[in-house]
């Protein structure tokens, strides 16, 4: 059964009866209604003052300009301003001359050494290892085995103009070709165990076959001896540092196909600055020449 509804007699109806059912004149209290209207008010205003309202191709912009992308900008544009000293004096000195310098050199609370850290931790840790000790194909850089070279003049020029990086004209460049297309199964085997020898490579065999084809095909880019030449980045064959691996397998892909590492260009995307910085980062990391 329906309860009976109980009547309060200390509220008052508005008047209004339906079918019986009365209804109570409870109104809002003063203070919530003040709040909303305030509230309403106070949106309104925000909305002329600040960008709000979204349109195609951007919100409302708001009379007092504000944006939190200018904010970001300005802020930046403070920092950048309070360096801009710091930068100007890395810019006008020789490479060689940054680390020692009394306003921009030292490591752990030097100017250069700091920036080309950050500027390696966000741009070239990818590659190279957060630690820039390399993976497959991409070469470790606190070792002393450079393909290009590990001068400070040298490691700039590789990270401002990158390796095969078609878009930079001056960019370091060569290629290997890939031997399989000139040469048979037994040749390329005979190389492999030819290159293996060169760094005593448990069981490679060098024949005089092997090593007549190395000279023919290998040696005007990794030498007679195999040490390789930075001129045109070919590997150092004798040592223990591998750029790809130095089992038979990796070393007949190599030599079938040839490989062909391409490293970005930096020059446009970061500033002078930052690459100076990022060489002399680098160059301090154990194997700098
Ligand atoms: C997309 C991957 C990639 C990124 C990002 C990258 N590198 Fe490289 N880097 C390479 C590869 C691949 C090579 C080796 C190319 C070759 O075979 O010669 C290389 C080579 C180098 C060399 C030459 C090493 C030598 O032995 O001569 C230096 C120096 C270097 N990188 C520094 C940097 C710096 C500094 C950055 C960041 C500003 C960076 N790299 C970012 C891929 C990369
Ligand atoms: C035109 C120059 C050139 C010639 C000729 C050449 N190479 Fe290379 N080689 C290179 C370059 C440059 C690299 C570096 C890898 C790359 O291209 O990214 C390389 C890499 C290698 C590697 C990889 C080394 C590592 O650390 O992983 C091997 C092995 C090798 N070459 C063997 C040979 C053999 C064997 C021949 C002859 C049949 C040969 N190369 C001929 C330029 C050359």
């Amino acid at each position: 059964m329906a309860r009976k509804p109980v009547k309060k007699p200390e509220v008052e109806t508005t008047g209004h009866s339906w079918d019986g059912i009365e209804e109570y004149n409870n109104p809002l209290p003063r203070w919530w209604l003040w709040t909303t209207y305030l509230t309403i008010i106070w949106g309104i205003g925000y909305a002329i003052a600040y960008p709000a309202i979204p349109l195609p191709g951007g919100a409302t912009p708001g009379l007092l300009g504000y944006s939190s992308r200018g904010e970001v900008a300005a802020d930046i544009a403070a920092v950048e301003a309070q360096n801009a000293p710091l930068t100007a004096r890395i810019n006008e000195l020789e490479l060689a001359a940054i680390s020692t310098d009394d306003l921009v050199g030292g490591e752990a609370d030097g100017f250069a050494y700091n920036g080309g850290r950050a500027v390696f931790q966000t741009f070239c840790a990818q590659c190279h290892g957060a630690g820039a000790n390399g993976a497959k194909g991409y070469p470790s850089l606190i070792d002393d085995d450079w393909l290009w070279g590990g001068s400070i003049e040298d490691i700039y020029t590789t990270v401002n103009h990158g390796i095969r990086y078609e878009t930079d004209l001056d960019t370091r460049t060569s290629q290997m070709p890939a031997f399989g297309e000139f040469l048979n199964k037994e040749e390329i085997s005979g190389l492999v165990q030819y290159v293996g020898s060169l760094s005593g490579i448990n069981g490679a065999v060098e024949t005089e076959d092997g090593k007549n084809l190395f000279l023919d095909n290998c040696a005007a880019c990794h030498a007679d001896d195999g040490t390789g030449d930075r001129f045109v980045g070919a590997p150092n064959l004798t040592d223990a540092i591998w750029l790809y691996g130095s089992d038979e397998e990796t070393l007949t892909e190599t030599v079938t196909y040839a490989r062909f590492g391409v490293m970005p260009a930096w020059s446009g995307r970061l500033s002078e600055s930052q690459i100076r910085q990022a060489a002399v980062y680098i160059h301090s990391l154990g194997g700098g020449e």
